[in-house]
């Protein structure tokens, strides 16, 4: 499905970001990922609960059911189903068969992330769960400062996204005023490579030096005892959720001019959820490791991105508009500076391919 080349629109057996753990709590939400109609809740221990969201009885959809002593209460007749899915008590009476059970998708919560496993629960693949120490979203990582951003419903296949963030030559036009002097930046060649088995496309400015009142001062004001730093600006798939870019990576620089220490990370973290396949959960955060207490840093950056992030999202659904329903318009006309995203297909595509082979 355009821009994967292949027939289904996204890999199941992998694991996607439900939802900010913030909004796990003792009431019950719904939310459709990969199509599936899912509803979220945590229980009185803390523990995040994901279960399908349709009851077995007469199929009334249960996001707004009430959540009474850790059991989801259908609100039409008022079946109860505990944490495993099993209902729990029919207020009519009668047996309980064993086959009255919610679906129950993995979860595991992750820094501010809850992440569900959307394959077969007998064939979850906890290696593939991302754990992004790099970007100060692994496991128990409280040295970094993390900023949820804006959660956008986007009506456009999640493979637009992808294909998006791995594109850099449009930072020089949908953002021309959101990310002044993107545009030359676009000029630097990207070099494409995998880093410890994820993509990466990159581009590096060898020597910025440091000016007041620039981007690199407002956004990472450590930069000023340095005079000139290296910066690397990338973009990196840690699966098809989970797609930093570096906003940037800034290192000191040697004598000889050459990167030293890494001395502040900034990351604007995309989060690619799809709703189904027309429409995206967009999700994200930007995460730091310098300032972590300068809250108006927050804001600008937070601002900054779910600016940037909407122009994208009216430009991807304005595409999916002319795709819908016209699979046949694949034949593109790409230059050079496609292959980053380019590769990015690939992987989905060769993601997708190898479920579909085991099936
Ligand atoms: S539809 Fe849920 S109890 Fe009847
Ligand atoms: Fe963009």
């Amino acid at each position: 499905m355009y821009p994967v080349e292949a027939p289904v629109a996204y890999p199941r057996s992998q694991w996607y970001v439900a939802g900010y753990g913030e909004e796990f709590t003792q009431k019950v939400f719904g939310r459709l990922i990969l199509g599936d109609r899912i509803i979220f809740y945590r229980t009185a221990d803390g523990a995040p609960v994901a279960l399908s969201g349709r009851c077995v009885h007469r199929f009334m959809p249960l996001e707004n059911a009430e959540l009474k002593n850790d059991l989801v209460v259908c609100p039409y007749h008022g079946y109860s189903y505990g944490k495993t899915g099993q209902c729990q008590s029919i207020p009519t009476g009668g047996a309980i068969s064993k086959h009255a059970r919610l679906r129950r998708y993995p979860l595991v919560e992750r820094g501010p992330l809850v992440w569900i496993w959307m394959g077969d629960p007998d064939k979850l693949q906890m290696e593939r769960l991302p754990n992004p120490v790099e970007i100060g979203l692994g496991d128990g990582q409280s040295d970094w400062c993390v900023v949820i951003a804006k959660t956008f419903s986007m009506k456009a296949r999640a493979g637009l996204l992808v294909d998006n963030l791995f594109d850099l030559s449009h930072l020089a036009f949908i953002h021309s005023q959101s990310l002044p002097g993107a545009g030359s930046l676009v000029m630097v060649p990207p070099k494409i490579e995998t880093v410890d088995g994820r993509l990466r496309v990159s581009r590096v400015i060898p020597k910025m030096e440091f000016e007041p009142g620039s981007g690199l001062d407002r956004t990472i004001p450590v930069a000023r005892q340095h005079g000139a730093v290296y910066c690397l600006l990338h973009t990196e798939m840690y699966n098809p959720c989970l797609i930093p870019s570096s906003g940037p990576w800034v290192y000191s620089l040697t004598a000889d001019g050459q990167p030293d220490k890494l001395i502040a990370s900034l990351n604007f973290v995309h989060i690619v959820t799809p709703e189904t396949e027309h429409s995206t959960h967009y999700f994200g955060v930007v995460t730091r490791n310098y300032e972590l207490d300068n809250d108006e840093l927050s804001t600008i950056q937070m601002t900054q991105t779910d600016k940037v992030r909407a122009e994208d999202v009216i430009c991807l659904e304005a595409i999916e508009q002319t795709i819908d329903g016209d699979e046949s318009s694949r034949r593109e006309i790409s230059t050079k500076v496609d292959e980053g995203s380019i590769a990015a297909r690939r992987i989905l595509r060769n993601l997708i391919k190898s479920e579909l082979e085991v099936a």
